[in-house]
């Protein structure tokens, strides 16, 4: 089977983040630091070792220091040369030129708008999805989509990254129907945005990593509103299954959703402990803190 290549990723940051208020007021959600680098960067990072070449970032008023930080920050740039000072915390935060591509979501009317405000840029081609908030650390060279890239590459058509969650977390995500699992993946019978307590087909979640065939554009286009009054993806994924391949990858890594504060400490104090220069610091006085 011969499948077209993932070349571009599509990067949703124009939501307005109302849990991390009054943090996330002026500064763009996306931006917040896991560590030293805003979870924008991971995503991106992410994208960039599974292959994939072109950025497109579905932005929002107020969100302008994203594209900032994927560009050259002249001064701060000559000044530290001039002084002679090491310059490698900035490395891969500059795009090729022309790469990183912006536009903009006059409204936040959901994730599938979003994701339809990038239909010119995306094209006639598949493209990967990647929700910054939801930060995936796998281990180097594998990353969570790479994984889903390397799958994507054996079975082509649509790929969601499966998480399993306690039950009573379901209401909360877009959940599979799951049908026949090979290894890490499960075809994909069917997909419920948010379903009310009790009644979610399965535990299996849908974390905010997709591969996507161009066709859900033209579904986008005319999806009415659903859960929470928002245009939702995964109802416009949904109306996809049994016209095309569709299955979940389970991904081999940590998770940690961002967009809760609980998960963002989470993310911060395991990243702060795996690095070499805070680590041993940072285990030291966690353990002290809680004896
Ligand atoms: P969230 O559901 O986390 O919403 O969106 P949010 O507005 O960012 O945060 P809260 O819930 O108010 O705290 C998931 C992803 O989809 C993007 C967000 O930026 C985030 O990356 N999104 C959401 C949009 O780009 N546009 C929208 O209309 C909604």
């Amino acid at each position: 089977m011969t499948v077209k290549k993932v070349r571009k990723a599509v990067f949703p940051v124009a939501g307005l983040g109302t849990r991390f208020l009054p943090a996330t007021k002026a500064v763009a959600k996306e931006l917040l630091p896991v560590v030293d680098r805003p979870l924008i960067q991971y995503a991106v990072d992410e994208a960039l070792e599974a292959g994939i070449e072109t950025m497109i970032f579905v932005t929002g008023r107020g969100k302008g220091a994203i594209e900032d930080h994927f560009d050259m920050a002249f001064e701060l740039e000559t000044t530290q040369k001039q002084r002679g000072k090491d310059m490698s915390a900035l490395e891969g935060t500059r795009l090729k030129p022309g790469n990183a591509i912006f536009v903009r979501q006059q409204e936040p009317l959901g994730l599938g708008h979003a994701i339809w405000c990038a239909r010119d840029i995306v094209g006639d081609e598949p493209f990967a999805i990647l929700l910054p908030d939801e930060f995936m650390h796998g281990t180097p060279g594998a990353g969570c989509m790479k994984q889903m890239v390397d799958a994507y590459n054996q079975v082509g058509g649509n790929l969601v990254c499966a998480l399993e969650v306690p039950m009573e977390q379901t209401p909360s995500y877009g959940v599979i129907d799951p049908g026949a699992r090979n290894g890490a993946l499960t075809e994909v019978k069917g997909l419920v945005e948010k379903p009310a307590a009790g009644t979610a087909p399965s535990n299996l979640i849908l974390p905010g990593r997709y591969i996507l065939q161009p066709e859900v554009m033209q579904i986008l286009e005319t999806q009415e509103a659903g859960a929470g009054g928002e245009i939702q993806l995964t109802d416009a994924m949904a109306s996809m299954i049994g016209q095309q391949p569709f299955h979940g990858v389970t991904f081999d890594g940590q998770r940690f959703d961002c967009g809760s504060k609980a998960g963002y400490i989470e993310a911060n104090l395991a990243l702060a402990l795996e690095r070499d220069d805070i680590g041993a610091h940072i285990r030291e006085f966690a353990r002290k803190l809680v004896a």
